[in-house]
């Protein structure tokens, strides 16, 4: 399995094509009202939009995308919407899986999924195993997720599977606690996107959002695919990864590149 580098123990390889992309998948309900349709039909449109992206990603070589479906306070949300996107989640797993398996693509659900229903944990567990072997993109889904959560879970499982740590707390590093968090296997994001106009995180991925380049637009989800994606790209290569460093320290001094074209 594939070592990433920890963004604050030691300065992560970049390119120009993000590695890893998250998306927080905001605005469908605002879409299909301003459509005098219901909210459940901005859902729906929003799968296709999943599935643009999904394809975007594998024809521009991003390798990782983690996409926001449910978060761990979506619960609030009035019943029958929650019921509706369970059903919305079964029929995808069930209906989709096989292209994407076809298309090499490994599916991780990444949440506390002891809290669905047992039809959504068995469609959830096949599709997973299903792919578990695919590589030509790593697609998590984040369905009853929340970034408090994980970092919870993480130090819980830490501590059960090392209880010396317990009694040692000034051991523990970073590296043990992360081991355990639900993207462990994955980089950190290079580039996080959300859509329909809020400029917030949302207790997504608190932990290894340290330091993504965030993207906000106003657009809604449902419209999103591969031009936006490459707008967001491209406002990616604009910025200047520091990691903590100085800019002269990333930028070589002019004299040197002249140096270096002679
Ligand atoms: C946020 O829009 C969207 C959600 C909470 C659900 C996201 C689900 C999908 C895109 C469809 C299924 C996805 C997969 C991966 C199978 P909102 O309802 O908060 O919109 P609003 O802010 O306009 O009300």
């Amino acid at each position: 399995m594939t070592v990433y580098t920890s963004s604050t123990l030691d300065v992560p390889s970049t390119s120009n094509i993000p590695k890893h992309v998250a998306i927080v998948m905001d605005g469908n309900g605002r879409w299909a009202k301003s459509r005098l349709m219901p909210r459940f039909a901005g859902h729906k449109r929003g799968v296709d939009a999943v599935k643009r992206t999904v394809q975007a990603c594998c024809e521009l070589g991003v390798e990782h995308l983690t996409l926001f479906a449910f978060s761990s306070e979506n619960w609030r949300r009035p019943p029958e919407e929650v019921s509706l996107l369970m059903r919305l989640f079964i029929r995808v797993l069930r209906k989709d899986v096989e292209a994407m398996h076809r298309e090499n693509i490994c599916l991780r659900i990444i949440g506390d999924t002891t809290a669905f229903e047992p039809e959504l944990q068995a469609a959830i567990a096949s599709a997973q195993e299903l792919t578990k072997d695919n590589s030509r993109l790593f697609l998590n889904i984040a369905a009853n997720y929340g970034g408090r959560w994980d970092i919870l879970q993480a130090t819980k499982n830490m501590l059960k599977s090392n209880p010396e740590l317990a009694n040692n707390p000034d051991q523990i590093s970073e590296t043990d606690l992360s081991r355990h968090l639900c993207l462990q296997g994955s980089p950190e994001p290079d580039l996080f996107i959300r859509t329909g106009g809020e400029q917030r995180v949302s207790n997504f991925l608190l932990w290894q959002l340290a330091y993504t380049e965030f993207y906000f637009t106003d657009k809604f989800w449902p419209d999103f695919g591969k031009p936006m994606l490459l707008e967001a790209i491209d406002s990616y290569n604009n910025r200047e990864r520091r990691f903590g460093r100085t800019s002269e320290q990333i930028q070589p001094p002019v004299a040197n590149v002249r140096q270096s074209a002679q």
